[in-house]
């Protein structure tokens, strides 16, 4: 279960006016189990993981085997909420070089649909020419032109290499029930399909088909990870006291310390297998909170290895941050230091200790260096990367970004900012329907 330690924080902010968050917490609680709060219309991810049938779960994996049997490798196309969740759980879970892996058990999992590199998207094409591949086609819209563009490319690629017929059996759909251009072209080229709910937004979408459907493709375990997102929903709920509730905890503390000047949250890890969580709790934090100039600006970090270059500027640099370590107790493997007769490295003192022994070391004297230095830190343990912690820690963090959206008094669920810089791109690229903002938009160059 998820484990949070605030007392790293304590000598910036007092446990008192922590605890003073009680009544606000509740009446953040009570609003989104009410649905009385800004953005209430996207609420469905609150009580999503235990809603999952054990029916809809049955037809994700069914889908999942049809891919994982016809396919050595699968594009999953998406961006923002239709990506990062899934991308974040499928490389917690990978083996670090799976696919290098020679006797590979599923297939490769690789992603497009999230950036528009010309360079990418070739290169991606060419590696897929001689791969019996399939898509999975993620957008909520349907209309977004990074995923909408790469899956063009992929579904041509997919016919003309895999023939009309194994196409439509390879290419998966995830969006909208009704509306979108994805919407419309798996109904008619006769997709299968899986839809997201109207009332649950991308950030928040990585237990829907969103998440689940490539994160059974990969081959882990489902099931698990939404007991895991179950526990998590039970220990974080309403009715568990304040001070023994995580994601209250973790709302009210991050509040506290904004207060207090803390404008930065960092994220770090200490195991590179979650990196991709760093990525997608930055959009989940960053596109709940960032608006009406309010905010903390989510940052992530990769431990050991930022420490040699973003750790200068942690210790040392403006003291307008915190921090937030994810731990992960046990590791899945054992691997100890081997001794050496010469010693000449000067490890010797180590041989015999667990690799994780060191890197537990260096996780605490971090965190004991950066208190010192002037950097609250807070502690998010999880027992191991494993499906049911890996769901527990993502509905933790979503549910303490619903509190904590509220506290702070803004929309969490909606992201007006990032229509801006499509209306520019769709004006400088001569889309019908843009003609005004595109004569407005060459008057400025
Ligand atoms: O959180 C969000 O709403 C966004 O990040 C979207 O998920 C992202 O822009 C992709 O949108 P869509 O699923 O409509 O393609």
């Amino acid at each position: 279960m998820i484990g949070l330690n605030i007392e790293k924080t304590l000598g910036f902010i007092s446990k008192e006016d922590v605890l003073a968050y009680e009544p606000a917490v509740k009446a953040a609680q009570e609003a989104l189990e009410q649905g009385t709060g800004k953005g209430n219309d996207f609420l469905g991810w609150l009580h999503l993981p235990s809603s999952i049938s054990k029916e809809h779960l049955d037809e994700l994996k069914a889908a999942a085997q049809v891919l994982r049997e016809n396919c050595e490798v699968v594009v999953v196309a998406g961006i923002g909420g239709s990506y990062l969740g899934a991308r974040a759980v499928i490389e917690a879970l990978s083996n670090s070089f799976a696919w290098l892996v020679e006797k590979k058990t599923s297939p490769v999992i690789l992603f497009a649909g999230h950036n528009i590199g010309e360079d990418y998207l070739y290169e991606l094409t060419g590696y897929l020419k001689d791969k019996k591949f399939g898509v999975i086609n993620i957008s909520k819209s349907g209309t977004t032109t990074e995923t909408a563009l790469a899956f063009r490319l992929l579904k041509e690629q997919c016919e003309r290499q895999r023939g009309k017929e194994m196409a439509r059996k390879v290419i998966v759909a995830v969006t909208d029930a009704r509306k979108g251009a994805a919407r419309v072209m798996a109904d008619k080229e006769g997709y299968t399909s899986f839809i997201i709910p109207d009332n649950v937004g991308g950030r928040f979408s990585v237990l829907t088909p969103v998440g689940l459907l490539p994160i059974a493709v990969a081959g882990f375990d489902i099931d698990k990870l939404v007991a895991g997102a179950v526990a998590a929903e039970k220990a974080c709920g309403a009715d568990v006291p304040f001070a023994e509730n995580p994601a209250a905890l973790y709302a009210a503390t991050r509040n506290e310390l904004y207060k207090k000047g803390k404008k930065i949250e960092i994220l770090a890890n200490f195991n590179p297998k979650l990196h991709y969580v760093g990525e997608w709790w930055k959009q989940l934090y960053g596109e709940s909170e960032g608006k009406e100039h309010k905010g903390i600006f989510p940052a992530a970090t990769d431990f050991s290895t930022d420490l040699h270059s973003m750790g200068q500027w942690i210790q040392d640099g403006e003291r307008t941050i915190y921090e937030t370590v994810i731990s992960v107790e046990n590791p899945n493997h054992s691997l100890s230091v081997p001794t050496d007769a010469e010693n000449l490295d000067g490890l010797n003192y180590l041989a015999g200790k667990r690799v994780d022994e060191v890197n537990k070391m260096a996780e605490l004297g971090t965190q004991l260096a950066h208190v010192d230095g002037g950097v609250p830190n807070i502690r998010v343990s999880i027992p191991a990367l494993d499906e049911e912690s890996i769901g527990g820690l993502l509905y933790f963090f979503e549910k303490a970004c619903g509190i904590s959206g509220y506290l702070l008094g803004v929309n969490p669920f909606n992201q007006p900012g990032v229509e801006a810089y499509k209306k520019n791109m769709f004006a400088l690229l001569n889309k019908p329907g843009y003609e005004e903002e595109s004569k407005a938009i060459r008057a400025r160059l």
